[in-house]
């Protein structure tokens, strides 16, 4: 099938795996796989927007990230806290639009800080969406949904009648938002983690041994093309 004949994906997500590995390869302590990582996060972000993908969903910190060693877990919120810092404005200029997936009221002061500084200025923000997965997990994603339309119902807000999948949807950290055409995870695990459980039901999967630090554009333009030449039918025929 001729894959340029195929529609582009609308939303894409990644899962980034594979900076500590990176790192112990060359004999590194693992946070220079982190600090390559985000290099790569800034290579894929503009990939992204040149190719003109609207959605963009990142994990950056699960909510099981948390079982890490305080030093690793710090050197991480520094990692974001520097990329917000030094790129806001360029992602501002190009209208990426960020939106934060998770609870960010357990980050420290300055990261959340920050966080509520650049989803602020990137607030009108109309070519690109970047999600950014911070403290997020899809299982607690989809109980705070429930647990959100539960109080609606109790205050007479929502009928139970009402609730369909567009009322549920509207209740995830990706409202508004289509659902996850292609998902992708390097670093040789095929595992979903807990990353966008309810939005990839029907996604496309791509898996791949790279480790994220070599993640470039080239891999990301890969597997895109490997989702352009596959024939998606929702299961329908
Ligand atoms: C997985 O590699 C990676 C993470 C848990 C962190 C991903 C975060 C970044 C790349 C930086 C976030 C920053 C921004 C700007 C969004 P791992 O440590 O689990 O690798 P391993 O499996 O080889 O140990």
């Amino acid at each position: 099938m001729e894959s340029n004949k195929k529609e582009m994906p609308k939303h894409i997500g990644i899962i980034m795996d594979g900076n500590g590995r990176w790192a112990t390869k060359r004999g590194l302590p693992r946070t220079y796989g982190h600090k390559e990582g985000v290099k790569r996060v800034l290579d894929i972000v503009r990939e992204a927007y040149r190719l003109e993908i609207p959605f963009l969903s990142l994990y950056a910190f699960s909510t099981e990230n948390w079982k890490r060693p305080k030093k690793e877990i710090d050197n991480l919120m520094i990692l974001l806290q520097r990329f917000l810092v030094k790129y806001i404005e360029e992602l501002e200029e190009n209208g990426v639009k960020l939106n934060i997936m998770g609870d960010i009221s357990a980050l420290d002061g300055k990261t959340r800080e920050l966080v509520e500084l650049a989803l602020e200025r990137t607030s009108k923000g109309t070519k690109m969406v970047l999600n950014i997965g911070l403290n997020y997990g899809g299982q607690d994603e989809i109980l705070k949904a429930v647990a959100d339309i539960a109080h609606c119902v109790k205050e007479g807000q929502i009928d139970p009648n009402s609730i369909d999948k567009s009322l549920f949807e509207s209740f995830l950290y990706t409202k508004c938002q289509p659902p996850l055409d292609l998902l992708i995870r390097p670093s040789g695990e095929l595992r979903v983690s807990n990353f966008m459980l309810y939005q990839m039901a029907y996604s496309e999967f791509w898996f791949s041994n790279v480790l994220w630090p070599d993640f470039d554009e080239a891999v990301f333009n890969e597997a895109i093309e490997d989702y352009r030449s596959r024939d998606r039918r929702f299961g329908g025929l």
